[in-house]
């Protein structure tokens, strides 16, 4: 049996994202021992991808805005499936959140009178979003890594968890190995805070980097936490299509709330086609109307662009099915167009979307201030994950906290733009601080007592070497897993389709407990790969389980045999636990009614 080094801190935070460097931002504040461990380079995570802003109800472009109708607009975004707690929080105090990063150094575009500088976004009632032109997730972890780092905390870069460890029903640690020299290591905490991200690289086309593999909620449901709303997967309308080699990149909604329309291949804006019927009386149903509330006319109605995400990706896919798409099976996404409005448009796009013309320029060889871009929809974003407590980030297992993308409940049916990096801040900030304390009352653990665990973990991670390159190709069966999932639980869903994919996952889990490899541990992708694999197909199982049991159509999950709402479904949230024969159970949840407060802030700004 191999041997391992062994850690041992107060507080491991896992993920070095906006969430896990924030939460070891505030655990090493409270002056606890900090670890954090990460799959990838220090200020290389996800994080730094995204770009349109961090929504905050500073009011600083227009003053109506106050938390009360960014806590509307999250909770009517999420369908009314949201943690209401969450959402309440979130809208509270993310402008203290976003002033605090400014405080350590961000550097956000201003207002003309030198304040923090908000832009529109979908769904979004007022211009919300703080921005740094469409770098913003870059200049966030930049600044809280700058900060962090002072703080004291301990960094083991591309270090992946094989498995939470747990003695006495709390969480205690984790025990891994670093990709470089393929050591395992032994981090012995007396809390853990898991901040690993997203599920996007389960699917073919994601706008997601390749971390994101379902780590920290496979992590937490086979330690045994409580999983809610797997149903719900977000697909960003626009993602590049063309060239092949960067489908899925991210192309920044931004470029909508900065005046870009969609068209389809007929120079039809198709938005103006369909809007639903909850946001007729606040979309604009003029294209001159819609450009005026780009532009920050306060009484103009926002054009149908920036409805939400679901919606936009379900037009823009039937208008391909339609035979109206553009040549590479996408629509076009124009901000040239604004030429028309601006003598100064070209300077004018480069200063508020500079990489995005970068990322065409040099990607698709295209001048965005000239031509049209084609876009598609891209698995983006996972509104489903670990459930928490809303206050403190705590899961259902004691000890073990989880804020971020791999933590549910803020976002419901669907997330809004923006709402993810002061997620990000808000809730990495309350993780840091109530695991500190909940470390602070515990004692510490012995590697004695969890012996077990370490070595059915050494032995799940050598068994691919055992095997040898005559097993199955680990990246074979990854490759099948994102056709699958592409496919069949993509932005439409029928019953027919979970099921063959449910029966296809199985069948890819079978061939997975064959998978073989070559070399040793040392710097080996097909064993990352390997590794990786349990995460990708336990992930993949409980959403497309989730997204056959909720018979009905809501937010980031449509299915095309019940294409409408069902007033069962509508307070319903679907909880996934591992049951003692190892399967997933579900129950479903009715969500908790809302204090009089909360009720009248939705009743104030319908
Ligand atoms: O379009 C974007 O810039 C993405 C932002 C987000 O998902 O919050």
């Amino acid at each position: 049996m191999p041997g391992y080094d062994v850690h041992e801190y107060d507080v491991l935070v896992v993920g070095a994202g906006g969430a896990g460097l924030r939460a070891a931002i505030e655990a090493s504040a409270a002056g606890v021992r900090v670890g954090v461990v990460t799959k990838s380079l220090l200020g290389k995570a996800h994080t730094v991808m995204a770009e349109g802003g961090m929504a905050a109800a500073m009011g600083n472009v227009d003053d109506r805005d106050n938390w009360r109708v960014h806590f509307a607009d999250t909770m009517r975004g999420g369908q009314y499936l949201n943690n209401w707690r969450m959402a309440e929080l979130h809208a509270r105090e993310a402008p203290e959140r976003v002033r605090e990063l400014e405080a350590w150094g961000a550097i956000f575009d201003r207002t003309p009178d030198g304040r923090i500088l908000q832009r529109n976004f979908g769904g979004h009632r007022y211009p919300r979003l703080a921005h740094v032109g469409d770098r913003t997730g870059l200049e966030m972890i930049r600044t809280l890594q700058d900060h962090g780092i002072h703080q004291g905390m301990q960094v083991h870069m591309e270090t992946t968890l094989l498995c939470l460890l747990l003695s006495g029903g709390r969480c205690v640690g984790g025990f891994g190995y670093d990709r470089e020299r393929g050591r395992y290591h032994l981090f012995l905490a007396k809390a853990v805070v898991l901040a690993t991200g997203g599920i996007g690289r389960a699917f073919q086309i994601t706008s997601n980097s390749w971390e994101y593999t379902g780590d920290g909620q496979t992590l937490a449901y086979l330690a045994g936490a409580e999983m809610r709303d797997m149903e719900f997967v977000q697909f960003h309308p626009t993602g590049m299509i063309w060239p092949p080699s960067v489908r899925g990149i991210l192309v920044t909604e931004g470029v909508r709330g900065e005046g870009g329309v969609l068209k389809n291949n007929q120079g039809k804006r198709f938005m103006f086609d369909d809007v639903p019927e909850n946001y007729r009386s606040s979309t604009a149903d003029n294209p001159e109307e819609g450009w005026r509330y780009t532009q920050g006319d306060k009484n103009a109605r926002r054009p149908p662009e920036l409805l939400t995400r679901d919606h936009v990706a379900r037009c823009i896919r039937r208008e391909v099915r339609a035979g109206r798409g553009s040549p590479h099976g996408g629509v076009f996404l124009d901000i040239a167009w604004i030429k028309e409005k601006l003598p100064n448009s070209v300077e004018h796009i480069k200063k508020k979307l500079p990489s995005m013309y970068h990322q065409f320029k040099q990607l698709a060889d295209l001048d965005i201030t000239r031509e049209p871009m084609e876009i598609g929809p891209t698995t983006h974003y996972f509104m489903g994950g670990i459930q928490v407590d809303g206050d403190t980030q705590m899961t259902s297992v004691p000890g073990l906290f989880a804020a971020g993308e791999c933590a549910a409940g803020l976002h419901g049916a669907n997330r809004l733009g923006g709402n993810s990096l002061s997620d990000l801040l808000v809730f990495g900030q309350r993780a840091g601080e109530h695991a500190a304390a909940f470390a602070r009352r515990q004692q510490p653990e012995t590697p004695g007592a969890v012996q077990d665990q370490i070595h059915a973990a050494i032995a799940r991670a050598e068994a691919p070497f055992e095997r040898g390159p005559g097993g199955e190709s680990p990246y074979a069966i990854q490759h099948a897993l994102q056709e699958i999932m592409q496919n069949w639980v993509g932005i439409v869903r029928t019953e027919e389709e979970l099921q063959r994919a449910l029966e296809a996952i199985a069948d890819l889990r079978h061939r997975a407990e064959r998978v073989g490899v070559g070399g040793n541990r040392e710097y080996n992708p097909g064993w990352h790969t390997a590794l990786d694999l349990e995460s990708l197909l336990t992930v993949s199982e409980l959403v497309a389980r989730a997204g056959l049991e909720r018979r009905e159509s809501r937010g980031g999950h449509f299915r095309d045999d019940f294409p409408g709402k069902d007033d069962n479904w509508a307070k319903v949230n679907l909880v996934l636990r591992r049951g003692p024969d190892g399967r997933p159970e579900s129950r479903s949840v009715p969500v908790p009614p809302l204090p009089e407060e909360l009720r009248q802030a939705i009743e104030e700004n319908k």
